[in-house]
């Protein structure tokens, strides 16, 4: 077997179960990131690799390749102005539009390691007034099952902590045990985690207030993309908000969702008489 047919085994592998894809830009990437995995199975190329994963019985090396090629970058509180908007402009709309039912339920779709959840958790217990009693859940996903436990662990390096949190947040929020900051049970009782794929179906069945999806879609193949967003239009209440990361549009689903007009990656989904483009533009927030 060639070096690039044993690429395109790793890539479709990846593709079956993320929907990313391996662009021509991330290729050198691929040997790099599967270090560990050839250190662990002796082997030093991506051919011997690719033929063990074609021969293998062994349940996991899939899912532990996948996990060693996913991009798990993420930190606290990740583009400022994002969490901004949403604390000046999203969760208070969503406060009075809620006032009835008192419920709120956010999704953070491809969470890596807890960091974006914990900062929305940060957000609403910095206003203890306006959520009082209401029935608060953050549902946090992602493919990853190495992202997903260590989210579920909440405990974070010194490095880790530094990164977007100020000194407040993190001695109000994270209490240290010998080299790690252990996010508080306050905290932690606010986010729900769970390993689950994007592309396969919702977590649970009630529509989402607010869904964030940042810097995931970027990676994966435009069909991907197009039934991922699908997915998350799927998951949104009829006024809900999706957030995507800085660069990350709705292009493969321009008929489903539209820019909510206040910046910073919001969407909302476009309601049916709008699609049928008779229906006009609703007011921002
Ligand atoms: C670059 S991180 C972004 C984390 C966080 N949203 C942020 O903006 O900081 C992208 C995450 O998406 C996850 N991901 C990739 N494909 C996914 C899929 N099909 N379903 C769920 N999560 C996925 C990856 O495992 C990774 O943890």
């Amino acid at each position: 077997m060639s070096e690039s047919a044993a690429l395109q085994v790793i890539a479709n592998l990846l593709y079956a179960k993320t929907g990313q894809e391996v662009t021509e830009s991330r290729r050198w990437r691929v040997p790099a990131a599967l270090h560990g995995i050839f250190k662990e199975l002796r082997i030093d190329s991506l051919e011997e690799l690719a033929r063990i994963l074609q021969g293998t019985h062994s349940a996991d090396l899939p899912g532990r390749i996948v996990d060693a090629l996913l991009n798990n970058e993420t930190y606290f509180f990740r583009d400022r102005n994002y969490f901004e908007l949403l604390m000046q402009q999203i969760l208070p709309a969503i406060a009075e539009r809620r006032s009835a039912t008192r419920r709120l339920r956010i999704w953070s779709a491809g969470c890596s390691t807890g960091q974006e959840p914990l900062s929305l958790a940060m957000l609403l217990l910095a206003e203890p007034e306006r959520w009082r009693r209401w029935s608060i859940e953050i549902v946090a996903t992602d493919v990853s099952a190495k992202a997903i436990r260590a989210a579920k662990a909440g405990a974070y390096s010194q490095f880790e902590i530094q990164r977007g949190i100020s000194i407040t947040e993190m001695l109000t929020h994270f209490a240290k045990h010998k080299t790690q900051w252990r996010a508080q049970d306050a905290l932690r009782r606010m986010v729900r985690f769970q390993q689950a794929n994007l592309l396969n179906g919702l977590p649970g069945e009630e529509p989402f207030d607010l869904v964030l999806c940042r810097n995931v879609l970027m990676y994966f193949a435009p069909e991907a993309r197009e039934r991922a967003l699908a997915r998350l239009h799927g998951a949104l209440a009829p006024d809900g908000w999706l957030m995507l990361g800085a660069g990350e549009t709705v292009l493969e689903q321009p008929r489903l969702l539209r820019a909510a007009g206040c910046g910073a990656g919001l969407y909302q989904p476009l309601l049916a008489n709008e699609r049928t483009g008779l229906g006009r533009l609703a007011a921002p927030v």
